[in-house]
């Protein structure tokens, strides 16, 4: 059994389907966030641990990523699951658990990377939707792609296109991490 804690800074949404999906292989032991926002409620609810970093609870970015090392070597986590997790990890963190931290992004990579994708896609008036999962490195939504999926969609509104996209992401967060935690994938 592969151990999980998902890292999320907003209405965790995807938290709430990686658990809900039961996926084989995989135990979410632990949701991590940077802020009080709704994806502590879902742990509550399912009776996740939880913990929260705040950035100005610490004198430095090192020193937060050191604390959060910490409870993930406590809890011997295997697999860093990144769900709406709006920080960028330091090189020094990444390094720490390379190749074990993965992110979901709501674009075709490396089209539309950081903030908004989605607004950023629209605004681009090209249809280029899509969601990618791929492992984390130093960079902003970069790192190895894992896997690719385009949204079907044909129109330019904001909120039909990322409850599309949320569609996509709830049906290949799980499949991927399924398939990393069965193949071994995780370094
Ligand atoms: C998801 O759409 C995810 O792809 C995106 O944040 C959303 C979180 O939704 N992540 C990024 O933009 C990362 N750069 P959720 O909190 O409802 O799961």
């Amino acid at each position: 059994m592969r151990t999980l804690a998902v890292f999320a800074s907003g209405n965790g949404t995807n938290f709430e389907n990686i658990v809900t999906s039961r996926i084989e292989g995989a135990s979410v032991e632990l949701l991590v966030t940077d802020k009080i926002c709704n994806a502590l409620n879902i742990a509550r609810q399912y009776g996740i641990e939880s913990c929260t970093f705040m950035r100005k609870d610490y004198e430095s970015k090192e020193q937060m990523e050191k604390a959060i090392a910490s409870v993930l070597v406590e809890k011997d986590i295997d697999l860093i699951v990144l769900a709406g997790y709006m920080r960028l990890l330091s090189p020094w963190f990444v390094q720490r658990f390379s190749g074990r931290i993965i992110n979901i992004h709501p674009s075709l990579l490396p089209h539309y990377k950081g903030k908004d994708a989605i607004g950023q896609a629209i605004e681009d008036r090209k249809r280029i939707y899509g969601v990618t999962v791929h492992y984390v490195n130093e960079g902003m939504d970069e790192g190895k792609i894992i896997e690719q999926v385009t949204v079907p969609y044909d129109g330019f509104d904001a909120v039909e296109l990322e409850k599309r996209v949320h569609e996509c992401e709830y049906e290949l967060y799980p499949k991927v991490i399924a398939h990393l935690c069965d193949q071994g994938d995780i370094q």
